[in-house]
């Protein structure tokens, strides 16, 4: 057996051992897969199980989706993170139903023209649905492979990223790819992580270059990421008794999910001309509480004032006033954690 067939049956054995219990793991259905591996982008397996199971029972197939409607759909996205991936699932979906009646095609470079699939999820969908032998790299495959073939280079330059590429393609099998492929993404996710990998359980450890060298910790080589920009806010959570103020976002960070209204501060800005911009006359009920969200390059340092009006005040375009019921059935971000939790409660203190 040549050395490339020995890493992937190595790991093919490990995984009939190891392998995880998955909601999406067992079946062949390419939709299924579809909506895994987009919900998997970025998140956390465990994170990602319940979101799964309740996307599928709401949309059981492509065609459900297809039929959909974008609010309902970042609905259930909501705290998930990343939305454009939800907008651009359901923009696919209906390009599916569209151009294939339906049905996701087996190519991997028709999958990869599909919105929201890109040539990692079409690897995976290919691989795992149609069991064609075809890779798909993502931080932690690149993770793993740089390890095992000591990569030492800067793997975000264009000749080291195809390096890897082509590790990946011929180390695919023809037999069971798709597991093969799940394999390498559970190795490393558990046993080949980022940092400190536990390398004593590790079905590879005995073709890894890095292993043997001792620097696996400090592998893949990424050179550092630039400083996220740091942006504050003072959050208005404003209530008239009844109903808080809230705003669909058309900026295309959190494009169309639900925020409260915001106002970017600069030191010298204060909470009155948050006030004025509104046309409101609100007074502070409670002392601002601080926030911070985390997005991939930037931050959300926020002041969540809660404040009262006067009932009835016309707003600016695109602000809505909303109860406690229509402030469920709306989509917010996580960022915007804080602030719905000030929200329901000044409401519920009225309603006693
Ligand atoms: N991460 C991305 N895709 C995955 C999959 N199919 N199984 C486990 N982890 C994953």
């Amino acid at each position: 057996m040549n050395r490339y067939r020995e890493i992937s049956s190595a790991l093919l054995s490990w995984y009939d051992r190891c392998a995880r219990d998955l909601p999406w793991r067992g079946i062949h259905d390419a939709y299924r897969t579809w909506i895994s591996e987009i919900m998997l982008q970025q998140t956390r397996v465990d994170t990602v199980i319940p979101y799964y199971k309740r996307f599928l029972a709401r949309f059981p197939s492509l065609t459900d989706l297809a039929a959909g409607d974008e609010a309902e759909v970042l609905k259930l996205w909501e705290g998930l993170g990343y939305y454009s991936r939800a907008r651009n699932l359901l923009k696919g979906a209906r390009q599916v139903v569209e151009e294939y009646s339906g049905k996701l095609p087996k190519d991997p470079r028709l999958l990869a023209k599909i919105s929201g699939i890109g040539p990692y999820t079409a690897g995976a969908i290919a691989s795992i649905a149609y069991d064609i032998p075809v890779p798909a790299v993502d931080g932690n495959v690149q993770r793993v492979y740089s390890r095992v073939f000591g990569v030492r280079e800067n793997i975000r330059l264009p000749a080291e990223r195809s390096k890897l590429d082509k590790l990946a393609e011929v180390l695919v099998p023809q037999d069971r790819p798709g597991d093969y492929n799940q394999a390498v993404m559970d190795l490393g996710a558990t046993v080949c992580i980022p940092g400190t990998p536990n390398c004593d359980q590790c079905p590879l450890s005995d073709f890894c270059n890095a292993f043997e060298r001792g620097d696996a910790a400090d592998l893949p080589l990424i050179p550092g990421k630039p400083a996220s920009r740091i942006i504050r806010w003072t959050v208005a959570v404003i209530t008239d008794g009844k109903r808080t103020l809230v705003r669909q976002r058309t900026e295309s960070l959190l494009q169309g999910l639900w925020c409260f209204p915001m106002l970017e501060c600069s030191s010298e800005e204060t909470p009155s001309m948050l006030v004025r911009k509104f046309h409101l006359a609100a007074e502070p009920i409670r002392n601002s509480i601080h926030a911070r969200h985390v997005f991939t390059h930037l931050v959300w340092e926020m002041d969540v004032l809660p404040l009262r009006t006067a009932a009835g005040k016309k707003v600016p375009a695109g602000y809505r006033w909303v109860s406690t019921d229509e402030l469920n059935a709306l989509a917010f971000p996580a960022a915007m954690n804080a602030a719905l939790r000030t929200a329901k409660e000044l409401l519920r203190e009225e309603e006693l």
